[in-house]
């Protein structure tokens, strides 16, 4: 039977390059996102703005229309927001919230009855989070981001438990620098203020997005069976490198 996934934040970056992997294998991707996701083989675009309850209903409505079950969920879709907390509007700090943390919930929540539909205890669902290395480490110059991606990876631990009698295995990836396009648009020093990407890790250059979509694929793969309720870094070794104050 063919696999089923619903991908959030699929028009870019990450979530785009798991979308093109996972069609290109013959998954029926589902691929929701507020901005538009090119029609493709296997690929069903949605439009979904995460942060809204009602938008959340309407998409997984209408993948319920198409399929009785989900095999996975991937939550890509996300936001980063710069700038020190001092300064940071009280609009800006609840936007990167309303798009990270509640719209990973509210993605896992929408999704939870097709993924139990496919679960089965020797054929677990899977759900994939996106957390980050702002998570595990203090980063100065990114304090909403890096607060509302610890709180996504509390919200895998929990969901892992709470699931784990429904054979659905949650887990997040914690990445460095990811060569995409959200990290391409504060590069630009001028406009970054203090705020600077991890950068090339100690193993000596950023990620690539397949770089973090090969880990999806292991999270999705028999080999991950035993694997829930933890957040998985993809860094390069960037969190167990010491960084010296004013450079990270
Ligand atoms: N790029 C990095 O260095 C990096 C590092 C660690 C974690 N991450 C995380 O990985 C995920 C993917 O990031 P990326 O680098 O591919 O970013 P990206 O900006 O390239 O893609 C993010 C996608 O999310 C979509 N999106 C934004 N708000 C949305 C909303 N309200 N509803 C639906 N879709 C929405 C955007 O339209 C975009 O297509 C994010 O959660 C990000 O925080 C990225």
């Amino acid at each position: 039977m063919t696999k089923t996934v619903a991908i959030t934040g699929a028009a870019s970056g990450i979530g785009k390059a798991a979308m093109q992997r996972l069609a290109s294998q013959g998954w029926e991707v589902f691929a929701l996102d507020v901005a538009r996701v090119a029609v493709a083989p296997n690929v069903t675009p949605l439009v979904c703005d995460v942060s809204d309850a009602a938008s959340v209903a309407t998409a997984f409505d209408r993948v319920a229309a198409r399929t009785p079950k989900l095999d996975a969920l991937i939550c890509c879709a996300g936001i980063l927001r710069i700038g020190p907390l001092a300064e940071m509007a009280v609009e800006e700090f609840d936007r990167v919230f309303a798009v990270n943390t509640r719209g990973t919930w509210l993605c896992a929540r929408a999704a939870f009855p097709l993924l139990k539909a496919a679960a089965r205890a020797d054929q677990p669902a899977r759900v994939v989070f996106l957390s980050s290395v702002a998570a595990l480490r203090p980063k100065i110059s990114s304090g909403a981001y890096a607060a509302s991606k610890a709180a996504v990876s509390q919200l895998t631990r929990v969901i892992g438990v709470e699931w784990a009698e429904h054979a659905i295995l949650v887990n997040a990836l914690a990445p460095g620098t990811v060569d995409t396009p959200m990290i391409r648009a504060v590069s630009d020093p001028a406009k970054a203020g203090r705020y600077r990407p991890s950068g090339a890790s100690p193993i000596g250059r950023i990620a690539t997005a397949d770089d973090v979509v090969d880990v999806i694929g292991f999270l999705l793969s028999d080999a991950a069976r035993y694997v829930t309720g933890t957040t998985i870094p993809v860094d390069g070794g960037t969190q167990a490198a010491f960084v010296p104050p004013g450079e990270g």
